[in-house]
């Protein structure tokens, strides 16, 4: 192997990970050189677009054919930025191995089926974005495995649900969509037996570290603030290599591998995630202190503030509060239609993390399939909105917020 930069080793074996990372460094120093393997000297990671690589012997071909994420076989295996980027992950996760993938979605489906056949049982929590629920509760079943749903803020609930033998996972979400609820990962992945997979998309590793609390798995929605930028589609779990290996088996059949473009710019946002998501907690923390002593608002979720009923668990388990906030408007469904509608810092789109501040009304997105006793469960009501505090100012933002909650008082009242 040399170090020229994008060169390929000539038997495709992974070169070793820079001597120059020092695991003594805080996250944010390894963030800047983590993963590189295949760019070494180039201070912008290479992208690597290829969908497939020449093998120098016949030997090679057999090797690499039956090897775990082979990087310079068939793109569908594994490739060099893809890889890179699951280096990075891992390093921030202090995981052994990574896995990305296509999108968040291919991640979560990646776990569950790569771990999980006909007889085996899930528990998971009620509180999960809306697809991964439509994952358990419609199709999970069709393939033989049975899910039972718990309250995620309850870890007893957790222990009690699980069936020596047969729960082959424990899945939890937290901070969960949409009313960030937590969920105690340490008292979750000491329950005996079953596998602990925490999707920690909403605080990133910056802010959480599911691994080092005793979880096996940590899967991202990388698409958000890994990525973070609105344009990569990407997925990753983290974990030990024996794990990993064994949802790759299943990824490769599935075909769920990240584009290496995606995963270049995952690269990319990594290298600033960390003053990205302390930028964004901290005006997080500022709009929710702000929201909270506004006549037209009900109530504030945010686990950055003592209001929150979780927050000794935000202590202890999160850096701080996060980079969403979810608010629930006096005035009902009238008032955060015109609220939504009324923001011009702010946008209205799906998805979070990135550097716009974004809203959306989830009882129109994801409530709008649920029954109204599934909503009130989820805390998702009528006048609730979820912000994702992007990079500007945090006085245009605010002064934003304010004038169209001023607009929604009126059409609350109206
Ligand atoms: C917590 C969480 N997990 C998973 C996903 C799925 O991610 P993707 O859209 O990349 O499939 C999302 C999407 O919003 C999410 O919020």
């Amino acid at each position: 192997m040399t170090d020229t930069p994008g060169s390929c080793p000539p038997d495709g074996a992974v070169p070793e990970a820079t001597a120059e990372i020092d695991a003594r460094w805080h996250p944010e120093t390894r963030a800047i050189r983590a993963g590189r393997r295949f760019s070494r000297d180039s201070l912008a990671p290479v992208l690597f677009p290829a969908t497939t690589y020449e093998v120098g012997s016949v030997e090679d071909h057999r090797r690499m054919a039956g090897e775990p994420r082979s990087t310079h076989y068939y793109s569908r295996f594994g490739s060099p930025t893809v890889h890179e980027f699951e280096q990075a992950v891992a390093e921030l996760e202090g995981a052994e191995a990574a896995l990305a993938s296509a999108s968040g979605m291919a991640a979560i489906t990646g776990v569950v089926l790569g771990l999980c056949s006909a007889g085996d049982h899930v528990v998971a929590q009620r509180q999960v974005f809306s697809v991964t629920s439509a994952l358990f509760t419609y199709h999970l079943p069709r393939f033989g495995i049975e899910v039972t749903f718990v309250d995620g803020t309850d870890p007893q609930q957790f222990a009690d649900a699980v069936r020596p033998g047969r729960t082959q996972l424990v899945f939890a979400e937290t901070p969960a969509n949409p009313a960030l609820a937590l969920t105690d990962i340490e008292a979750i992945a000491a329950i005996p037996g079953p596998f602990t997979v925490i999707d920690s998309t909403f605080a990133t590793p910056v802010l959480q570290q599911p691994l080092a609390l005793g979880a096996d798995l940590v899967v991202h929605a990388a698409t958000k603030g890994l990525a973070g930028h609105n344009d990569a589609l990407l997925g990753v779990v983290a974990g030990s290599r024996d794990l990993i290996d064994a949802i790759w088996a299943w990824h490769v059949v599935q075909g769920g591998q990240a584009s290496p473009f995606d995963a270049w710019n995952g690269l990319r946002g990594i290298r600033t995630l960390s003053a990205r998501v302390r930028q964004q907690c901290e005006t997080a923390l500022a709009v929710a202190e702000h929201l909270e002593r506004h006549p037209a608002v009900a109530r504030v979720s945010y686990p950055g503030l003592d209001s929150h009923p979780q927050r000794d668990l935000a202590k202890r388990q999160m850096a701080a509060g996060g980079t969403i906030v979810a608010v629930e408007l006096a005035g009902g469904l009238a008032a955060a239609t015109t609220f939504c509608e009324s923001t011009r810092v702010a946008r209205m789109a799906l998805s979070l993390g990135g550097p716009e501040t974004l809203v959306v009304h989830p009882a129109s997105t994801v409530g709008r399939q649920l029954t109204p006793a599934e909503r009130a469960e989820l805390g998702i009501s009528d006048g609730l909105v979820r912000i994702s505090v992007g990079l500007e100012h945090v006085d245009d933002l605010i002064a934003d917020l304010d004038q169209a909650l001023a607009r929604a008082e009126a059409a609350g009242a109206g």
